[in-house]
Parts: C-alpha cells; structure tokens; sequence
C-alpha cells in the first residue's frame, strides 16, 4: 500500500488561545507578540502548525467567536502588522499558521448585522434570520418556535426595532447567518477567507461546519428534555439540507485554490454523515473533530449532566474515532484537549500520579492515527481549576449561563445546596473554563504569564507546574512530550498513517492496541502499545508474539511482566514495540465480537455495492431484450436470480437462470423478468416460499435496518448544553 503522506495530515498542531497564552505588555491579556516571543519553544517541542483561536475585533461575549470584523484585529491582542510578523516568523521556520474561521453567525457589533437590525426593509435584512413573533393563549409574546440555545435559553432574541426575533443558536450577540442568501456567502468568502489567505494563511479550523444549512420550516424540534422549555435543535440545524452544496461550495470557490488545510468542528453525527464532510472525493473539508473520546461519558445535548465511564467505554470512543477512516479516502484527526474541554490529565489520568498518567496520555495521542491536536498548556500537564474555587472565578458564558439558569429554576428548592454541590462537581469536572486559565510559564507571581494581574485566574499551581521547571528536566512531562512528537514522525507509517486494532477490550484497566499498515495479518511491522490505565500493578500478558524493542516507555526500569501503577516509575507501565518480523497476536473474546461485528458491517457494506451493481447488469439485460424485442425477435421470457451468501468473511454473487415454476425471495435475491409475469413473481414472494438453494442468508432490508441502526455515534463538538434550567 502506498501511502499518500500530506503535509497537514503529518503535522502536530498547537492550539493558541491568545488570551491566556503570553502577555507581552503587561495589560493581564495574552497577544499576538506573546506568541511571537515563543515560536522557537514551539518549534524545539516539535510542533509543525499553530492553530489560533479567534484573534477577530469582538466585544468577546464568547472570547472572540463573536466576530465584529473579519478583517481587523482585537487591539488587545495587536494589529494586522502582527499579524503578518507572526504569520512570516512562522513560515521562516519552516511552520504554519491556521486561524479560527467562525462564519455561522458573527456577532451583533458587525457592520453588516447593524445594517440587518436597523429596519424591514434594509437590504441586509435578510442576511441574517427574523421571524415574526407568536403568541399564546394569553396573548404572551413567544420566540417563532422551541428551539434552545447551546448557551442555554431561547435560540431567538427579541429585537424591538422591527418587533421581530432573530436566530442565534449561541449567545445574544452572536445572531445566526442566513447562509441561504447568496450574497452572504460571497461576502464571506472574501471579508473572512480571501483575506487571510492573501496575507499567507495555511488554512482554517472551521468553527460550528455543521450548522449553516437550517431546515426552512422552522419547525418546532420533538422535546428531550422534559425538564426544559427550550430543547436542543440539532434536528433542523445540524446537516442541515444544504450543508454539503455551501461546503462544496466554499471548497471549489474558494480553499482549493490555495495550498491550505481546513479542519471542521461538525458535532452529532453518524459515521455515514461525517463521511460525507471529509471523503477527499467529496471536495469539502480535509478533515473534522470528532468528539467520541472528548465526550465519554457525558450526555448528550447537556454537557453538565454527566454518567461517568469506564475504561471500555473510552476504548469504544479511541476505536470509533480511528475506524471512522479506515477503507475509505478521508482523514481524522486525534485530541483529548482544546479551548471547550476540561485538562485531560485531570479527565482522563490520576491527579496523585500526575506525571506518569499525564505522560501515558502523551503516549496514547502520539500513536493514534490521524492529524494530531495539542493544546496549550497541555504538553506540561497544567489541571483543571481547583475544586475548591466558587463559580465567580468561572467567566465562559456557557457555565455562567449554565448555572444562572439552574438557579432560577432551583434556588427555592430545600435542598438547593445538595443540588448545586452535585453541580458543581461537574462543573469542576467538564466546564470549559478549565483550558483558559493563563499558561504558567514559570514559578513567578501570575505564573510568567503576565507582569499584570491576568483577566482571569492563575491556577494555585503554576508553582510546581510549569515551563520553566521543566524544560530542562529530562524526565519532565514536557520532554516526554517532545520524545513522543518524535518517535511519531520517526515511525509515521504506523503511529500517524497505520490502522488500529484494540487487543483487549475486555481488560477494564489495561488498553492494549496494535498499529500496522493496512492487513493485520501480514508482516509489515507493527507497533504494539500498552498502557495501565489503572492505580493498581498488573500482570502483563504478552498478547503479541515475535521480536521487539521497546522504543518508549514513561518509566525508565522496566520489569518485563509487570505493568505498575503510575506511580511506579521503576517498572513498566507502558510499553511501545516495534517488531519487524512475522507475528501473531490475540484479541480477547470482547475484542473478537467487536471486529467480527465491524467485519460484518463492511460485508453488508460490500453486499449492498453487488446487489447495486447486480441491478445496474439486470438494467443492461433489459435493454438488449428491448433492442432485440425491437428487431422484431421473438424472445422466450427469461427470468434471471442474484443469490448472495456471506461465507467465511467473503461476498459470494450468483447469477442464474431461475427456473420458472420455483417461487422466490427478492429480500435477498433481486430477479427481473422480461414478461409480463414479473408481477406475478413479485406476489410470491415471501419468504416461506424461498425454494432451499435460494434460501437467504438475512434479508437484505433487515442488512440495511440494521444498518441504519447502528451509525457510528459521534458525539456533539458543541462545548455546550442545549437547553435551559440547567442540570
Ligand atoms: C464552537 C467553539 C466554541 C464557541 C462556539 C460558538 O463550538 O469551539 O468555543 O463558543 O463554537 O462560536
Ligand atoms: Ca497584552
């Protein structure tokens, strides 16, 4: 197999989130000139791409994705000069910059949203979306329809200039987009991409890429929440009906003219669904987030009610995530943080073994397929806040919402205290407020991250963890990183381009997996990943026959059969081979259903590719009998039968003469006849009547139910709750 190696899909991305990265002037704000001063830390760590959060004018009602000029700067964060010193400094190092393209809605302070709200008739009216006002039984005023936003509340705002709401499925001031105007999206395509791209732009993170295209009626979406007036809106506004005419459109009109990447944030969706976003054969976006591993154990359409997980759950999530590619043209991308996600040594590791775990994570990122994305702060271990912090130290507008709205509905309640602590507890677990505390730089006051006191708080433990502290340290967490990012690039083949294989779902405390290149059977080289997810010591069980040599591990003694708890540095609790002769290996009985079952699904897959392939032959037979019938030949009816059987993971098509007096079964066989009898055929078929040698192996409409039945769930990208009320 060749492998088509991309510059964006071999790169390691660092995400930037300019108010919290580096203040250089000492206004307690993160700038662009910050960011400057450390591309060399970046470029030495290994990072090939730096991925800015929005760096846009905006009054920063939701931290810049409230967009008031695509084409200026935020005067705290610098100028447009900047811009272009950050964008060469960058290429002069052989790196690249991709910036935030938010363009579902801008925020109510744009020029063109001013010109919408000011009158009926302007014409920018319908640039964005009004609807008129209903009323109940009581004559109340009440938003066009139920619709929530992902901020909690209405998804609609009421505007009194005009008597009329507009869309705004985030927060007030960012009012929705009418991407079925024309007009909008020239405009956007030139004020929002055009523009960077001239200035030497490698591409875009597209924010919200599922939401332009909203379902016309505006209808009422089917409650979820019983508790909440405002239900989450996903069914009329994600994947919408014409979201892949507008991405192909953008796509051909504007990205594929420049050597750029672009990767979409696209929340609930099917396999299938997000397929249609990244096939490069498709022309839409290059790649998209999918939040299965983000998301574990959250519900969805609340991102503060929470169930919990097990290791197997987040196993399920890491496979989902890697097989969503596998046998098809497109890409993925790998993540366990950005700026709407909790730290994940404090999600996904063990605060008491804070270093080993969060080094164990590193691993699990490095040998993941797909585009790799890191986040500030992320490559030194920095946690979520502490527990102990109120919710006046927490400013995202999304908690703040959150909580505001639980206490309406709450606050009376005798055991409101109860309820909040049980709030709270979440909220220390999952807000988004935790990836935007200021970066800690070193063991200064404010962490290094300012000479000012910051616009929001520094973590209490910017003392022990820190850049400083641990860039020359060579058991740091910082340098593990460093190694993994180029153990990566050293072994591409299989740890950024390879296929992935789960050996031991049923293990609850061990994620044991294979990386190999295309056949799992075959003698490529593969690595073989084992990583104790667990506070206990366990017994390592080789699952992998053959010669290996350990390439990296967190620990530096590693005792060949046991796997220690993270705190055990002396012993082994992770372990990366690589093996380059032939080897068997064994999968646990979980892990054998679960590839059975995904064998089965490329089977039914292939099976439905035959029976389309078997009707597109029966359509050339029909012809030739009507052009022979036309040549005033006289044909004998022929009936023809399509059997299909699966055997031993192998699709097998017969095609044959069926004889005329056998009934048979078109629910696995597809038939066509050439004489009038073919309706007579069609009235005899149900399934007793399947002569023996015809008998189905599953009817194919159950294949294609179950089919639909079982869509790869990919969890929403939307850092959000959808409702109101809260918790
Ligand atoms: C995306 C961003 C998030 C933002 C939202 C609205 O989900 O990642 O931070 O609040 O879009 O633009
Ligand atoms: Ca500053």
């Amino acid at each position: 197999m060749t492998i088509a190696y991309t510059w964006w899909k071999d790169a390691t991305i660092y995400q930037i989130w300019p108010a919290s990265y580096k203040d250089s002037n000492g206004d307690g704000i993160g700038d662009i000139k910050g960011i400057i001063s450390t591309l060399d830390y970046l470029k030495d760590l290994g990072v090939d791409i730096i991925w800015l959060s929005p760096m846009y004018d905006s009054p920063q009602d939701d931290m810049g994705y409230d967009i008031s000029d695509y084409e200026s700067v935020y005067p705290k964060y610098g100028t447009l000069d900047d811009m272009q010193t950050l964008i060469d400094g960058l290429h002069s190092r052989g790196m690249r910059l991709v910036l935030d393209l938010v363009i579902n809605h801008t925020s109510s302070e744009h020029k063109w949203f001013k010109e919408s709200r000011s009158s009926k008739t302007n014409p920018k009216r319908d640039w964005y979306i009004w609807k008129a006002p209903k009323y109940d039984a009581d004559g109340k005023r009440q938003p066009p329809n139920n619709w929530g936003s992902h901020f909690s509340g209405s998804a609609w705002e009421y505007d009194e200039t005009t008597d009329e709401y507009y869309l705004r499925l985030f927060a007030p001031t960012q009012p929705d987009l009418n991407w079925e105007n024309p007009k909008v999206r020239d405009a956007l395509y030139d004020s929002a991409l055009k523009f960077w791209f001239e200035r030497g732009v490698d591409g875009f993170r597209i924010d919200t890429a599922g939401l332009y295209s909203k379902d016309q009626k505006f209808q009422d979406v089917p409650i979820i929440f019983p508790d909440k007036t405002y239900q989450p809106s996903d069914l009329y506004t994600q994947n919408g009906p014409r979201i892949h005419e507008f991405h192909k459109e953008m796509y051909s009109k504007v990205t594929s003219n420049y050597d750029v990447m672009t990767v979409g944030e696209v929340g609930h969706c099917s396999r299938e669904a997000a397929l249609k976003y990244v096939s490069a054969k498709e022309g839409e976006m290059n790649m998209i987030f999918l939040f299965n591993v983000v998301e574990v154990g959250s519900v969805r359409g609340d991102r503060f009610k929470y169930n919990g997980y097990n290791l197997i759950d987040f196993k399920k999530a890491v496979e989902d995530q890697g097989a969503f590619i596998e046998g098809t043209d497109a890409w993925s991308t790998v993540f366990i943080e950005n700026h709407d996600q909790p730290r994940s040594v404090t999600r996904f590791g063990n605060g008491k073994h804070h270093n080993t775990s969060a080094k164990l994570l590193s691993l699990l990122q490095t040998t993941l397929t797909g585009t790799l994305f890191i986040y500030q702060g992320q490559e030194i271990a920095m946690t979520n806040l502490p527990r102990s912090w109120s919710i006046d130290e927490y400013k995202d507008i999304n908690t703040v919402n959150y909580y505001k709205y639980f206490k309406e509905a709450y606050g009376k309640d005798k055991d409101f205290a109860e309820k909040e602590k049980a709030l709270m507890d979440v909220i220390d677990l999952v807000a988004r407020d935790h990836a935007r505390s200021p970066v800690q730089w070193d063991s200064s006051a404010y962490g290094g991250f300012s000479t000012a006191e910051p616009w929001t708080r520094v973590n209490d433990n910017y003392k022990e963890i820190n850049v400083a502290s641990q860039i020359d340290d060579p058991n740091s967490v910082l340098n593990f990183w460093r190694k993994s990012l180029k153990v990566r690039k050293q072994f591409k083949d299989l740890l950024i381009y390879g296929s992935f294989k789960v050996l031991d779902y049923e293990n609850e405390k061990v994620f044991t997996y294979l990386k190999y290149q295309s056949d799992p059977e075959s003698s490529s080289p593969k690595a073989y990943v084992v990583l104790n997810f667990s506070t206990d010591s366990v017994k390592f069980d080789k699952l992998v026959d053959g010669k290996f040599e350990l390439v990296h591990s967190n620990v530096s003694d590693v005792v060949e059969d046991t796997l220690t708890p993270y705190e055990e540095r002396k012993h082994r609790e992770y372990k990366q081979v690589m093996e380059s002769q032939n080897s068997s290996y064994k999968l646990d009985e979980r892990s054998a259903r679960f590839y059975e079952t995904l064998r089965e699904k490329e089977l039914r897959e292939e099976l439905d590719q035959k029976i389309e392939e078997t009707n597109e032959l029966d359509k050339f037979r029909r012809l030739k009998r009507a052009v022979n019938t036309s040549s005033a030949k006289v044909e004998k009816p022929v009936s023809s039968k399509v059997s299909i059987s699966i055997s031993r993971g192998v699709v097998n098509t017969k095609i044959g003469k069926l004889p005329k007096s056998k009934p048979f079964s078109t629910s696995t066989s597809t038939s066509t006849s050439t004489n009038s009898n073919s309706q007579n055929n069609s009235s005899n078929n149900s399934p007793g009547n399947s002569s023996p040698e015809n008998k189905p192996q599953g009817s194919l409409s159950e294949l294609r139910s179950k089919r639909q039945d079982t869509p790869l769930d990919l969890v929403s990208g939307y850092s959000s709750d959808d409702g109101e009320e809260g918790g």
